[in-house]
């Protein structure tokens, strides 16, 4: 698949199953993802890749991280944030790990939200499905460290992988209302 025909067809997957992708379609995505455009070449990114138990533990650790902030959660609710995690039969979480320096830790951040863009469209161009999740589980210091991410890293994306089963619909969308040309 040539680059433009990726960028303007890509959608996330609404649903996948059960099968995981390989070891070289993952290396592959990751090594996608390094080559984003990085200022200062600081690589301010860090993967961290869960399959099997790695999902049971991101699975508990948001159920834990629910009833610290919510006491009141239910069994159910906790039980419905566990099967949360496994949308997918494999998850890179990317997190920024900004470097001190000249670099603003905002570009820092940026690029690696291109990181995750580019690791997006190596999934879609080998035929997998990618869905780009955030959410309170991105900004959870003991969801983090549970990950062996530390407590200052940002979460930019659970990047959930696996084969399609179902994919979102492709939008109409026009630069058009966005774009100022000043000639
Ligand atoms: C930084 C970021 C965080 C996101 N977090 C979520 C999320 O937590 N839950 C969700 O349903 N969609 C989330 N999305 C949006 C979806 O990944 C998706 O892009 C959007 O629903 C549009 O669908 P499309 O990718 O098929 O165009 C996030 C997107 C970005 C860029």
């Amino acid at each position: 698949m040539d680059v433009l025909t990726a960028l303007t067809t890509r959608t996330s997957a609404a649903r996948l199953g059960d099968e995981k992708p390989s070891r070289e379609q993952i290396q592959q995505i990751l090594d996608a993802g390094m080559h984003a455009p990085d200022h200062g070449q600081l690589v301010p990114w860090r993967f961290v890749v869960l399959e099997g138990q790695g999902i049971d533990r991101l699975g508990n650790a948001m159920a834990d991280a629910m009833r610290r902030n919510n006491p009141a959660a239910t069994d159910d609710e906790l039980d419905r944030l566990r099967r949360k995690a496994h949308r997918a039969p494999l998850i890179i979480v990317v997190a920024a790990r900004s470097v001190a320096g000249r670099i603003p830790e905002i570009e820092q951040i940026v690029a690696t939200g291109a990181c995750v863009q580019n690791m997006f469209l190596a999934a879609f161009a080998l035929g997998l499905g990618a869905m780009w999740k955030t959410g309170d589980a991105a900004y959870d210091d003991g969801i983090k460290v549970a990950l062996g991410l530390e407590a200052s890293d940002t979460i930019v994306a659970y990047l959930y992988l696996g084969v399609p089963l179902l994919m979102k619909p492709m939008r109409e969308l026009s630069a058009e209302p966005v774009t100022t040309w000043i000639s």
